[in-house]
């Protein structure tokens, strides 16, 4: 297990590109694979869990090839095509895999065992097994709710109109992956629009799907057993992964860097908004359209962030790049308040104690509460010198990464490895830039 120290070496410079959207690549194989015929992927995400997506598919009988980096080939078996693999397919650490197939699995007549690494293990399912559970899948589950698990999918489905408990992009792609195999409209209601890569792709591909705003909620009303078109997928850059960038661009003073091709999606793109917010010189270029999401690039200069309190953006639309704001309010001016964020306790891990815990460690002050942290800014640098536990978190190891090139002392990460899940070219593009990054052991 490597653990990696962060401490400042030079201000960050350059141009670079960040890898493929985690999102648009999980989605991309899944839907080729329902497609009849072969579809082409470029700039897909070649981090450990799309490429468990990749091997689980496989497992389900799609023919899925790398041909290139980033470049991939896939020949659907067709809605309804799916079949039961002759083992367990483990989903390593993506909650976003997991939740998603067992939506495809539910209303497939195959029976499927998943299981997963320490982290997704203790995750929830329930939010998943109960709408597919309406729809007629059965599940066998560790205490009704956890991994290991096994799905058994129904031949006759139910259509549902389902209204979504928690803001979660992925039980609404859930549903709507099960209503693809499911005769009639399949509905799904959300009391706060999550991001809408799965509708998109599938409009591309030729299904009926609708998404309107009625009484306030975002709906969307999917016609069941469309014949999925293959085509070709170009994955835009991962707005989470350029978070980071943008964050340590924007903290560590005499910094100029521009992040090209990134996903501009308005549902993704919160933590741009959220930095502005406090002071960010971050402008939007050359705003462009790849395969039907928005794209731009990014030039970030260095400024003098300023606490917030009243985030100008719903947390759906960057709830996975708090980890990093929260490092950008450990340096700013003032004491910035988050709240309305419980989603985060059940991410990779429970974002809000281990931010809570490596920022305390390494000199903050804050006060965490259950939906939430109060950070009071550090004016600049922060003290370092801990070592912070990531928790097989992705997202922790390279928030803390971002923090210790604005520590006094290094910061040391525990365990470098959960990086590879979704930005596997982290450290050298971190590094080529100019950061002090070091892997130990
Ligand atoms: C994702 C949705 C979000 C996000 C995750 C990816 C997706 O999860 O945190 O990294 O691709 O649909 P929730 O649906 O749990 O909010």
């Amino acid at each position: 297990m490597p653990s990696l120290i962060s401490s400042f070496l030079t201000p960050l410079t350059g141009t670079v590109k960040v890898p493929g959207d985690k999102s648009v690549s999980h989605r991309s194989i899944m839907l080729s694979a329902l497609a009849v015929g072969r579809s082409e992927v470029t700039g897909l995400l070649e981090g450990e869990d799309v490429l468990a997506t990749a091997e689980a598919m496989r497992a389900m009988g799609a023919q899925v090839e790398r041909i290139g980096e980033g470049h991939w080939i896939i020949d659907g078996v067709g809605i309804g095509g799916l079949m039961s693999p002759d083992g367990v397919i483990d989903m390593g650490n993506s909650g976003t895999s997991t939740r998603l197939l067992m939506g495809l699995i539910g209303t497939h007549d195959i029976t499927v065992t998943m299981t997963g690494d320490a982290s997704l293990r203790g995750r929830p399912m329930g939010r998943v097994i109960d709408p597919l559970t309406s729809m007629g899948a059965r599940f066998s589950a560790r205490d009704g709710k956890f991994l290991p698990l096994t799905v058994t999918g129904t031949g006759n489905p139910l259509p549902i109109d389902y209204t979504t408990p928690m803001a979660s992009a992925q039980v609404k792609s859930a549903v709507l992956l099960a209503g693809l195999n499911t005769p009639g409209i399949t509905t799904v209601r959300e009391t706060v629009a999550t991001r809408d890569h799965t509708e998109r792709m599938l409009r591309a591909m030729g299904a009926e799907i609708e998404t309107t705003c009625e009484a306030g909620l975002n709906i969307v009303r999917l016609m069941g057993q469309p014949g999925l078109r293959p085509v070709n997928f170009e994955v835009p850059g991962d707005v989470s992964s350029s978070a980071f960038l943008l964050v340590a661009a924007s903290i560590i003073p005499g910094s100029d860097i521009t992040v090209q091709n990134v996903g501009m999606n308005p549902l993704r793109t919160g933590i741009v908004h959220a930095l502005k917010a406090m002071g960010a010189d971050i402008k939007i270029l050359a705003e462009r359209n790849l395969g039907g999401e928005p794209v731009a690039d990014l030039r970030v200069r260095a400024a003098t962030l300023k606490a917030v309190t009243d985030l100008p953006v719903d947390p759906s639309t960057m709830i996975d790049e708090f980890p990093v704001l929260f490092c950008a309010a450990a340096v700013a001016e003032g004491a910035s308040r988050f709240t309305g964020l419980e989603e985060l306790r059940v991410k990779e891990s429970d974002r809000l104690a281990v931010m809570a815990e490596g920022l305390k460690a390494n000199g903050v002050d804050l006060s965490e509460f259950e939906d939430g942290i109060e950070i009071k800014g550090a004016a600049g640098k922060v003290l370092g010198g801990a070592t912070v536990a990531t928790h097989l978190d992705h997202r922790i190891a390279m928030s803390f990464s971002v923090l210790g090139q604005m520590a006094t002392s290094a910061i040391t990460i525990d365990d470098a490895a959960p990086i590879q899940t979704s930005f596997p070219t982290f450290i050298e593009l971190m590094t080529g830039l100019g950061a002090g990054l070091n892997l130990k052991g």
